[in-house]
């Protein structure tokens, strides 16, 4: 019997590979909360749908995201790591919330603001407009005490909040009311082409986004092209000098030390060297993760195995919510007598 703080956390299957701002930003905390949480983690892809996607890229992107996930050390033996659709009970839980959140309020989501507009009022879908209570499903299953997310998903999860209390006073105390952990602003990574942009798949030019699964070479050469600012000093100053000092947080996170004493080693010393230990540093790092995931990805029966099992244990929990939810709005159990 585990006493651990139950944590949830999902991931969309958006891309083919992670990139270093996922993995600073998010992955490397994740996986240390593990050893303090009984940890669930989520490719969410239900989630993905409420953007158009291309199904075989779909399929192998979901494959994808787990793998660098379990390579870049999310332990399914000590965490469950699963894929939402292979647990029914997300879309029928969402179900439910759907019918117990105002419209004015689904509206007032920024991210689904955001994402309508660009896409315009009649490409969005009814299922972008529902998914941040597909997202308070996921967490709501599983009695999640904490979410870790980043910044941007906050709101999502104050919604989830609210849902929680609104079904328990009107229906009984039924579900875990959860709290939002927001990851470290501090591991913000940047575009290496552009380091006044956060770093993201979908950059115009991807020589400013260094992948997880790009071959060591081209990491390197990535990084080793990096925009730096006029001068020489190696400081960190984000207002003038934000590609050494993206560079700086990289180094640091990979490396161990702290930015002040990478500030001190490199006293004297110029762009170019901080560049190489970089590179090598991201290298060594991410060689060894991306092998791995090559892989499993080569002969996926394992890491199949791996999903089906952490979804049977999850679909266990997640039953056993909905089928409390369910008995108390009043819904008819299915038996024989
Ligand atoms: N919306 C989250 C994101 O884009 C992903 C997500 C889906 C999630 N379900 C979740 C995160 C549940 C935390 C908990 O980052």
């Amino acid at each position: 019997m585990t006493t651990q703080p139950r944590l949830f956390s999902g991931m969309q299957p958006s891309a083919s590979s992670l990139h270093i701002g996922n993995y600073i930003g998010a992955l490397v905390q994740w996986r240390d909360m593990q050893k303090t949480h009984d940890a669930i983690f989520c490719v969410v892809d239900l989630h993905a749908l409420t953007v158009p996607q291309e199904p075989e890229r779909l399929r192998e992107q979901i494959r994808r995201t787990a793998a660098q996930y379990i390579t870049a050390g999310i332990d399914p033996t000590e965490s469950t790591l699963f894929v939402q659709s292979h647990v029914p009970a997300h879309a029928e839980l969402a179900w439910v919330l759907n019918t117990i959140t105002g419209f004015g309020e689904a509206s007032r989501m920024t991210q689904f603001k955001d994402k309508a507009s660009r896409q315009g009022a009649d490409a969005a879908s009814l299922g972008l407009f529902a998914y941040p209570t597909l997202m308070a499903a996921d967490i709501l299953l599983y009695g999640t005490n904490h979410v870790p997310v980043g910044d941007d998903q906050k709101q999502h999860v104050e919604l989830t909040r609210d849902l929680a209390n609104r079904f328990n006073s009107r229906f009984g105390d039924t579900l875990v009311v959860p709290e939002p952990v927001i990851l470290k602003e501090g591991a913000r990574i940047y575009d290496l082409q552009n380091p006044e942009v956060k770093m993201s798949k979908s950059a115009a030019n991807q020589n400013g986004v260094v992948f997880l699964l790009d071959e060591p070479s081209r990491t390197a050469k990535k990084i080793k092209s990096a925009v730096t600012d006029t001068g020489r000093e190696v400081r960190f100053d984000r207002g003038e000098k934000p590609g050494v000092s993206n560079l700086l947080t990289i180094l640091s996170s990979f490396g161990g030390q702290s930015v002040a004493e990478l500030e001190t080693a490199y006293e004297g010393r110029g762009y170019g060297d901080l560049k190489k230990d970089v590179a090598d540093a991201v290298v060594s790092v991410f060689e060894p993760i991306r092998s791995r995931a090559l892989a499993l990805l080569e002969d996926p029966t394992e890491l199949d195995r791996i999903l089906a099992d952490s979804a049977d244990r999850a679909g266990v929990i997640a039953e056993t919510t909905l089928a409390a939810v369910y008995d108390r709005i009043g819904l008819l159990p299915r038996t024989r007598r």
